[in-house]
């Protein structure tokens, strides 16, 4: 086994954009551990980003291992992590890679104490969340030993916008319409509250919540669709689109994830769909699903997404019969650290 590495042995920089040999220095240890993990280290927005220099105002921490003598090559990069602090909801988020040649080092806690200074300083008060794909058993050790708990583990999922979309089904008494901004507000926070009870970090939104969302740039109440019956909602359907020429934002209402120029094919999401306890069973969830799909495809957009609670297995099932197969898993971990008052 190699040494462990201490500060002494490393030299980290904190960059905002990065120039092509980083870049190029980067990719290549993502390869390294996607080829020892089978899965890739970084999500697929940020992978798609960090081709183009990264994204702002993400921070990017590089790691390097110092060249032992002057006569060795260059400092090698060690470890990678990338740190979001653009949502002000959930907090500042992080994804980290060490290369499988360097691990149970100490790299990882290296890189994370860098992460969280960062982390701190942009965002005084914000509870750091690391987020891992795959479900690999050393990211959970790394986490949990970091004073992380794993708190949600989500599927993607995916589907072609090519492929047979069935016409939607509306149960009958039911009517669906997009929702009003304004008019719809408070209803559609209870609704949302009753319909995801069991999912608290979804079913717990505030007005306020509901508020920032629709200040975002990406809003568009013409891709909310709600559904009523004799006037009261009681199931919705919020679809989102993600790059092209849009300013969307990849997993908000996760946190994941917030930028506002895409370097990536466009591509729709079944943001959020909520059906209330006592119309399930009826097939208005796959109704609605159905809907926003319909809207997606009539944008020109050529697939969708969506993210699910990995235990959520009525909507997993819901999906998967319409088509939708699983594309990664994200594993959401939120630092548990108690620090003191400063
Ligand atoms: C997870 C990962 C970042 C760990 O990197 P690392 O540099 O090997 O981790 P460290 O050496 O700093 O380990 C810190 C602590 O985490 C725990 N840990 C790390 N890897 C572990 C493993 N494979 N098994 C058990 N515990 C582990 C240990 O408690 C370790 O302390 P110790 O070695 O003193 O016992 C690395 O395996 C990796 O890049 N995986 C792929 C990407 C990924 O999953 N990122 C994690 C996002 S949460």
């Amino acid at each position: 086994m190699q040494p462990p590495v201490t500060e002494r042995d490393v030299r980290v920089e904190v960059l905002g954009r990065l120039d092509a040999d980083e870049v190029g220095r980067i990719a290549v240890l993502v390869e390294r551990a996607t080829e020892a993990d089978g899965v890739r280290p970084l999500s697929e927005h940020v992978a798609l980003h960090l081709r183009h220099g990264g994204d702002t105002p993400a921070r990017n921490v590089l790691l390097y291992l110092r060249a032992e003598t002057a006569a060795e090559a260059p400092d090698r990069l060690a470890g990678y992590a990338h740190l979001d602090v653009t949502d002000a909801v959930e907090g500042p988020s992080a994804e980290l890679v060490v290369d499988p040649a360097h691990r149970r080092r100490g790299i990882a806690r290296l890189l994370l104490a860098h992460v969280r200074a960062e982390s701190a300083a942009a965002s005084p008060g914000g509870r750091l969340r690391l987020w891992s794909h795959g479900g690999l058993p050393a990211a959970a050790a790394m986490a949990e030993a970091e004073g992380f708990r794993g708190v949600r583990a989500l599927v993607q999922l995916r589907r072609s916008l090519f492929a047979v979309l069935p016409a939607a089904a509306l149960p009958a008494g039911i009517d669906v319409r997009t929702f009003r901004p304004g008019a719809d507000d408070a209803a559609w926070v209870d609704l949302n509250a009753a319909a995801f009870a069991a999912h608290p970090e979804q079913g717990r939104w505030t007005l306020a919540d509901l508020h920032q969302r629709m200040a975002e740039p990406w809003f568009d109440p013409h891709g909310f669709f709600v559904a009523e019956r004799s006037g009261v909602l009681v199931g919705f359907h919020w679809t989102k689109v993600h790059g092209g020429d849009s300013t969307a934002h990849v997993h908000d209402h996760l946190g994941l994830h917030t930028h506002d120029a895409h370097g990536h094919e466009p591509i729709g999401e079944v943001y959020v769909v909520g059906v209330a306890p006592a119309e399930r069973g009826h097939g208005l969830g796959r109704a609605l699903t159905l809907v926003g799909l319909h809207h997606l495809r009539s944008l020109g957009l050529p697939e969708a997404m969506l993210y699910v609670d990995a235990d959520n297995t009525a909507a997993i099932s819901l999906y998967a019969g319409l088509g939708f197969t699983p594309w990664d898993t994200d594993v959401m971990f939120r630092d548990g650290t108690v620090r003191p008052p400063s």
